[in-house]
């Protein structure tokens, strides 16, 4: 491939889109001109209960720092996603659910979630929840965790959606960091083919979490599980006699929405919070303009709810623009690797978003399994959760798309609410591997180390200046927490922790994190949390984490391990240690590679040098740079001779 490809929007595209070219600069430059008045403008495609009267107070200031967006609206964001549409779409389609079985699935409509919210809804008031509770949502891919989601913000509870592949210890984590005291989970998840023990988990979870007093339970498979008889109650025979019936609570724009812990570079997951009125004027923006979206398109989108991308772009930003949003329960591969575009072509997909470390493993099956579905309702793809590599975005426009559809790679994070940098279908000419431009509202800006912002094609820490309306308030429990992480390395500037590029059409291009989180097949991951996990283990007196390029992942696991004095390493062990760090974290957190390590690489002040261990990791050991403030620089020897990654 010629690496300067450069992919124009055709003019037939141009014209029926959102936004085309001409349109998109104006937008944007009214948006960086006046930001008030844009989103002014723009918020109105929310139904408020008391419209604003007051677009943004925000300060980036350490010692005052606030983020308010339509401050003194109020709103209910379980209205703006169902009641709103009865009338115009009641009958419509809401959600096309397609379970792991090929054979599952289901159509819910508008009328029917609104239904099951409201009554849902009910049943967690009868179960003692009320406005600014944390829920905590652990399930699998079924259409009750779009109703448990909706149902806690159409009575003002704050939920907290745990991924369903994290553990017992990462959930009672997150259960108690936020004194949940609801959690609603399922008998079992069902991921190709096989069952995973949510109820169970969950068991084990509030085993250590003594004030998470009730649990709801959805039934899935009708496997065994374990009964607590006065805390779990079964989510079908309390729908059977709640009521249909639900008034919405009325929230402050800057009410607390919902939790989503995520990992950085230091110490636990942080509880990422954001609030009402402005999530749900960005989430619904974005995703009409990036995604295109017109009436009636059927949207899907890979991703599990437990992430911000199912959040964003499979709940909420979707069903406040009245979508159909296709849920999947089930994995790319299951029953075989063509099962992608089978759903493609059993639903007639329009639009298809997922994520690269997906495509990299689907191209690895070949063309055919692709080509043996009929793809030609696809007209837009989208990537998520990693740079994609030109080869991989390639075979996606090529294979997959036919080199019909646009492709639009969207750069964004938990912390932003949606999406921050991607192309226009109808405006943005792509290239293969570029996030290409700023979302409307959005100012990037590439800084070098002391906070110097950078022009022209350069490349910068990546931060973003001013505020918009789908940006995180504060780390729950902990906003100088907060503070510390985004806005004190460049005060003034929220800082995204990751590194890009700047080209002379001014595209960006995100070269990955400059911190030590890693992300492993677009899921993100500290160091520092599995070193932590590590090191929790008796054997195991020091470890240091560190990313190294997977083929795959984009990022691979590698542990650099310490054993405690007296204890033999062996395979063994290392299986054990393996083991724990999915039993501690979760299966995503499992070290790819491991190596005993007889003593770590460190300065005289007694700072492990992950350079040179990244450097080694990555089986580029003839390029350490300089060594020479290392204590012993034999331990890079031994490091070097007994590398993994060969
Ligand atoms: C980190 C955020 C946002 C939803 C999924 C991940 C990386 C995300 C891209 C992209 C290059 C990307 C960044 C970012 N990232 N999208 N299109 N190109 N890198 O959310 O878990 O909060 O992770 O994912 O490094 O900081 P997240």
């Amino acid at each position: 491939m010629d690496a300067d490809s450069v992919f124009t929007p055709s003019q037939e595209l141009a014209t029926q889109a959102h936004a085309d070219d001409a349109q998109y600069k104006a937008l944007y430059e009214a948006s960086i001109a006046d930001p008030d008045a844009f989103w002014d403008e723009h918020g109105k495609r929310i139904d408020w209960i008391k419209p604003y009267s007051q677009v943004s107070d925000v300060s980036y200031d350490a010692g005052n720092l606030h983020i308010n967006w339509y401050a003194d609206g109020t709103l209910n964001a379980s209205v703006n996603c169902l009641d709103r549409h009865l009338q115009s779409r009641g009958d419509q389609t809401a959600i096309i659910w397609e379970g792991d079985d090929p054979n599952d699935h289901r159509h819910i409509s508008y009328r029917e979630l609104h239904e099951e919210v409201c009554k849902f809804a009910n049943v967690l008031k009868a179960n003692g929840a009320k406005k600014g509770d944390r829920i905590t949502i652990y399930m699998p891919m079924i259409p009750e965790a779009t109703v448990a989601m909706l149902a806690c913000v159409r009575i003002g509870a704050v939920h907290s959606v745990v991924f369903g592949g994290f553990s017992p210890d990462a959930l009672a984590g997150r259960i108690q960091d936020c004194d949940s005291n609801m959690v609603i989970t399922a008998d079992e998840g069902v991921r190709g083919g096989k069952p995973i023990p949510l109820k169970a988990n969950t068991d084990a979870a509030l085993a250590n979490c003594p004030d998470c007093t009730s649990c709801i339970v959805v039934k899935r498979t009708g496997g065994n599980i374990a009964w607590v008889e006065g805390r779990d109650v079964w989510y079908h025979e309390a729908m059977q006699v709640a009521a249909a019936d639900c008034p919405p609570e009325e929230m402050n724009a800057e009410d607390p929405m919902f939790i989503l812990y995520t990992s950085g570079s230091t110490g636990k997951p942080k509880g990422v919070l954001h609030t009402t009125g402005g999530y749900m004027v960005y989430a619904s923006m974005t995703h009409h303009y990036v995604f295109d979206y017109h009436d009636n398109e059927i949207y899907w989108c890979t991703a599990d709810v437990g992430w911000v991308t199912g959040h964003s772009y499979i709940v909420y930003g979707p069903l406040a623009n009245g979508a159909v949003s296709l849920m999947f329960e089930g994995v790319p591969t299951y029953p075989d690797s063509s099962r992608f575009w089978q759903v493609v072509e059993k639903h007639k997909v329009n639009i298809f978003y997922t994520a690269p470390t997906a495509i990299r493993a689907l191209m690895r099956e070949g063309d055919a399994p692709v080509k043996t579905c009929d793809r030609s309702s696809l007209r837009l793809l989208g990537t998520v959760g990693e740079p994609i590599n030109p080869e991989a975005w390639m075979w996606y426009h090529e294979v997959v798309g036919e080199k019909r559809c646009p492709i639009v790679d969207t750069w964004w994070q938990t912390e932003t609410g949606g999406i921050m940098i991607t192309p226009l279908p109808g405006a943005t000419a792509t290239k293969p591997g570029s996030a290409t431009r700023p979302f409307f509202g959005v100012k990037p800006v590439l800084v070098d180390g002391d906070n110097n912002p950078l022009d022209g094609a350069v490349e910068g820490n990546l931060c973003i200046d001013h505020s918009w309306p789908g940006q995180m308030r504060t780390v729950y429990g902990d906003h100088q927490r907060f503070i510390e992480t985004y806005f004190t390395t460049f005060p003034g500037r929220y800082f995204t922790g990751d590194g890009a590029r700047r080209d002379e059409d001014g595209y960006y291009w995100i070269t990955g994190r400059v911190d030590d989180v890693l992300n492993v097949s677009g899921h993100r991951m500290g160091t520092a949390e599995i070193e932590s996990a590590l090191v929790a283990h008796q054997h195991v007196a020091e470890a240091a984490v560190v990313g190294y390029p997977h083929d795959i992942k984009g990022q691979g696991i590698y542990a650099y391990v310490t054993l405690v004095a007296g204890i033999e390493a062996s395979d063994a062990l290392l299986a054990e240690l393996r083991q724990w760090t999915r039993k501690e974290i979760g299966p995503i957190a499992t070290p790819d590679l491991l190596q005993w390590a007889p003593q770590l690489p460190k300065t005289r002040s007694g700072k492990i040098m992950r350079r040179i261990l990244r450097k080694i990791a990555a089986n580029e050991f003839d390029q350490l740079g300089d060594t020479s403030t290392l204590t012993d620089p034999a331990v890079v020897d031994d490091l070097i001779e007994n590398r993994q990654n060969r």
